[in-house]
């Protein structure tokens, strides 16, 4: 692979910005400045080094993200703030988000550019948990409860897989907990039971999980999450 590629793939910066770092013989590979940008870097064999520390290069990148109700799930946007304008000095070129918030949606939003990864949190069958917080205009009877859980006709083909939903502290607040990811489930299932949702949280994803993470602030995945990540890719139900 080319030297500014390999460097740039491994989150030092930009084509650009590597292409400067190259030039100001900054990078070493074995040991030996390179300033040849097309330079051609042996991923397994070759030790590459910014400023005399060892670059890691992996090929996937996994990050939590804990989204703001401010921004929109793409790369561009004339209007809207995006997701990945959160994301200082990471290159974000081939960076996705698995499957998208709502603009005014808060909370875990995973951020990868491993597209079998998000294949096997989105796909419909493979029925992956994801958990909300919600608060709703209205207060949530234990008749709407149940018929959340049971399924509810938000206007599809078929009605809602079941589910699951408990309360919050507020007698408008749950908990629900979904297998499926249709356009605005969330809010259509609240509006298919008379309600509508006033404020939206993602708490889970799988078995991934905000923890303490600042709003607005993003972490690359730790080694419990990397395990989880492989148990996914690993598994075919
Ligand atoms: N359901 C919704 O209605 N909106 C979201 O952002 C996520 C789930």
């Amino acid at each position: 692979m080319r030297l500014d590629k390999y460097l740039s793939q491994a989150g030092v910066g930009t084509r650009s910005e590597v292409k400067k770092l190259i030039k100001h013989n900054r990078i070493k590979v074995n040991g030996t400045v390179i300033t040849d940008c097309g330079y051609g870097v042996i991923e397994s064999a070759d030790t590459v080094l910014f400023d005399d520390k060892t670059i890691s290069y992996e090929e996937f990148v996994y990050y939590i993200f804990h989204k703001p109700g401010d921004c929109v799930c793409a790369k561009e946007d004339r209007d809207n703030k995006t997701v990945f304008e959160y994301f200082k000095g990471v290159n974000i070129r081939d960076l996705f988000t698995v499957g998208r918030l709502d603009k005014d949606t808060e909370g875990l939003l995973i951020v990868t550019n491993d597209g079998d990864l998000s294949h096997r949190l989105l796909s419909p069958k493979k029925h992956v948990d994801k958990t909300y917080f919600l608060k709703c205009i209205e207060d949530v009877s234990d008749e709407d409860i149940k018929a959340l859980e049971n399924g509810v006709d938000i206007g599809d083909e078929k009605i809602t897989l079941p589910a699951k939903a408990s309360r919050g502290d507020e007698p408008n607040e749950i908990y629900l907990t979904i297998k499926e990811g249709r356009y605005h489930q969330v809010k259509r299932m609240l509006q298919a039971v008379g309600n509508e949702v006033i404020y939206l949280k993602r708490i889970t994803m799988g078995k991934f999980e905000l923890d303490d993470l600042p709003m607005g602030e993003y972490r690359l995945m730790n080694e419990r999450e990397l395990e989880y990540v492989a148990e996914y890719k690993g598994s075919n139900i």
